[in-house]
């Protein structure tokens, strides 16, 4: 059961106050203070209060209008959209167009979440110019409130122009997908000390740049929490263990749609490839043995 009381906080959609508590199903008298429309400062007043922030992937319409729904913090169109959505075998072939079509229809079914739009492989590494001009459309043709781009140093200026130009960005380090043909692998990063001190300096580097939050992936969880202790803004882990201050995951995979994809970081919290398989045999079934439409399921 959801529950929700108003009261003081700026809603950017409707221009007015309000603040919206949810009592979600599991934890009783809970906790999440959360908004009638998180915003970058509802995230950072999280992590100060020491509330979790909640993060899932949404690609579609009526997916993101059931995330949406159940209370999630924010919405990641990712461009895992590459491979869940697409059938892609790395991150890499996903366009901005097809990013922006996918973002579109996330937020016209989202009311409440934070909606970040991962700016896809080649549309901001060559210069910050480039990086700018996709940033800007992503926000202006999907009306979604922030991006999120991969890497620290070398994304420096690019990072810099997007948010001198108003636009909010989410830092993205440690396992990058986008440079997998760089790493070669997708196992666990930053475990040696070289890589590990430059991704704090990077975690630091990118709070200073005004990185609204910064989304760690797949690396120990003792860095992860050294990189958390370091900035005043949230961090988002993925594989990164649970002392950071939030936690996403790639919905498919979460919902047990995605069975080839095991990682020891993913907890499955539904087996839905069982249920849709179940359901569709049956459909196939009642249709051939012509028991599907019966009397009352016609006109
Ligand atoms: O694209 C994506 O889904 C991501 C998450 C794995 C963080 O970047």
């Amino acid at each position: 059961m959801t529950v929700c009381l108003k009261n003081q906080i700026f809603n950017l959609r409707t221009k007015a106050f309000s603040k919206t508590i949810v009592f979600l199903p599991n934890t009783k008298i809970m906790a999440a203070a959360t908004y009638s429309r998180v915003t970058t400062r509802s995230l950072q007043e999280m992590k100060s209060n020491g509330e979790k922030i909640a993060m899932l992937t949404a690609y579609d319409y009526t997916f993101a209008g059931l995330v949406d729904a159940a209370g999630i913090d924010l919405i990641l169109v990712g461009d895992s959209a590459s491979n869940v959505m697409a059938g892609h075998e790395t991150t890499l072939p996903i366009t901005l167009d097809q990013m922006i079509y996918h973002a579109s229809s996330v937020v016209r079914a989202a009311n409440r979440a934070l909606i970040v739009v991962d700016l896809p492989f080649g549309t901001y590494q060559s210069d910050s110019k480039e990086a700018l001009r996709s940033a800007i459309r992503i926000m202006k043709e999907s009306g979604a409130h922030a991006v999120k781009l991969e890497g620290g140093a070398q994304a420096k200026e690019s990072i810099e122009r997007i948010i001198q130009a108003g636009i909010p960005v989410l830092g993205h380090l440690g396992l990058t997908p986008q440079s997998i043909y760089k790493f070669g692998t997708y196992t666990v990063r930053a475990k040696e000390e070289q890589e590990a001190e430059q991704l704090l300096e990077d975690t630091k580097m990118l709070e200073k740049l005004g990185c609204f939050g910064i989304v760690l992936e797949k690396i120990p969880a003792t860095l992860a929490k050294q990189a958390t202790e370091s900035v005043s803004i949230p961090i988002i882990g993925i594989g990164a263990g649970g002392s950071v201050d939030g936690q996403v995951l790639v919905l498919h995979d979460m919902l047990g749609m995605n069975k080839e994809f095991s990682p020891r970081f993913l907890r499955r919290y539904a087996d839905l490839d069982k249920v849709i398989h179940k359901a569709i045999a049956q459909y196939t079934e009642d249709v051939k043995s012509q028991d599907f439409p019966n009397e009352k399921e016609q006109y």
